[in-house]
């Protein structure tokens, strides 16, 4: 298990991955996959770019040519699959792109690795598919998936498929579904780095509905932690869900960055709800932590006051993110909600 396929590295927890994997391994090789979509950034892997272990091609994971080309010249024998579309409101906006990547891309990964025989697929997967919570209860592995955006939807057709490759050809398979990720290099589409990103610019924080809504947050090197675990020791055919037990309501997250920021509660502006917007995420990670011994390192507290500080002190990050194309997608998502 040397040589690794990453897909969707470019992106915030893949470029994290990649991060991880040739810190913590030294005779591993990477080759990442990466149409650099909006959300891919090779800034994100700048610190690497040169390693002699790393490679970079440019592409997507629904060119059956070129992933195929890949299989044979890197000689890959385990596949991580990040690369998705993975905004829930952009997935309202055109659900079109997410049925491409997130179920025909996978397909097609799945089919190279089934035609030139691998050791691991691992598929990256989000407690999204499990659909949306009341006050009480988490999601285990064995909670019926019932996705509700075209988003989870398109993560769920995703996971099905998978499995089918599990069932039918004995694939190798795993698939992790992991709560939501906080940490460097996100996309300030999402909610922390866009909150973050706002009230540097003392613009306002549209926060939607009532802001009551809950998210269960994980540090993104705990979650790419999880990952290697699951890569080496996972059992094939299983789900791992990873979560760091860490709800907070939409809220008491802005209502946090803006304490840490020093910036004043005024800027909060409560805009139109998502349609459809799950109520509460919670995962129950008994599971990985029992079977593959995996905890979380961060604390919430040490973990978000590290990542604003990070997002502070890589402002030019954040503008080169959001010149260009971002600005039309703000006006467009915000603009008289
Ligand atoms: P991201 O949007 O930051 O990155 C996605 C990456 O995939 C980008 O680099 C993009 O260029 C690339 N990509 C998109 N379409 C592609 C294609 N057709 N071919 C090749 N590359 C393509 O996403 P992220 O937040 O890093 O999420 C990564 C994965 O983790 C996704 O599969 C997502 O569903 C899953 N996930 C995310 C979270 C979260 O909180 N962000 C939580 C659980 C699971
Ligand atoms: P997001 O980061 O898009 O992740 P997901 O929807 O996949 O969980 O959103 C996290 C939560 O924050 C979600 O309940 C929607 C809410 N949210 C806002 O209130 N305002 C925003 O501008 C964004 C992007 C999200």
């Amino acid at each position: 298990m040397k040589n690794l396929l990453v897909t969707g590295g470019a992106g915030f927890i893949g470029s994290n991955f990649i991060h991880y994997m040739l810190a913590k391994y030294s005779d591993y090789s990477i080759v990442n996959l990466d149409s650099l979509t909006y959300a891919g950034n090779l800034e994100n892997l700048a610190l690497i770019q040169n390693d002699p272990r790393y490679t970079f091609v440019k592409g997507s994971i629904d060119n059956y040519d070129l992933v195929w080309d890949i299989f044979q010249k890197y000689r890959i024998d385990s596949v991580i699959n990040f690369a998705a579309e993975s905004h829930v409101d952009r997935s309202i906006m055109g659900p079109q792109i997410f049925i491409d990547t997130n179920i025909r891309g996978t397909q097609i990964l799945l089919e190279a690795a089934r035609n030139f025989g691998i050791s691991r697929f691992i598929q990256i997967s989000t407690d999204e598919v499990y659909g949306s919570l009341g006050d009480t209860g988490k999601f285990t592995e064995t909670t019926p998936l019932s996705p509700n955006s075209p988003y989870s939807a398109s993560k769920a057709g995703a996971d099905m498929l998978v499995r089918s490759y599990y069932k039918t050809f004995k694939m190798p398979v795993l698939i992790t579904r992991c709560s939501n990720n906080y940490g460097p290099y996100q996309f300030p589409e999402k909610l922390i780095p866009l909150m973050i990103k706002n009230a540097r610019d003392n613009k306002p924080l549209p926060v939607y509905g009532k802001g009551t809504n809950i998210r269960d947050w994980i540090h993104v090197k705990d979650h790419c932690a999880a990952i290697n675990l699951v890569l080496h020791n996972g059992k094939e055919g299983d789900v791992y869900n990873i979560g760091g037990e860490n709800e907070w309501t939409n809220i008491d997250i802005v209502k946090t960055i803006l304490k840490i920021l020093n910036k004043p509660d005024s800027l909060i502006t409560f805009v139109t709800d998502r349609p459809g917007h799950d109520f509460r995420y919670a995962i129950d990670p008994s599971k990985i932590k029992r079977e593959l011994g995996w905890k979380p390192e961060y604390t919430f507290e040490t973990g978000i006051a590290e990542t604003i500080e990070w997002y502070i002190n890589h402002q030019s990050w954040i503008d080169d993110c959001t010149s260009g194309q971002y600005q039309h997608y703000y006006d467009k998502m915000y603009k008289d909600r």
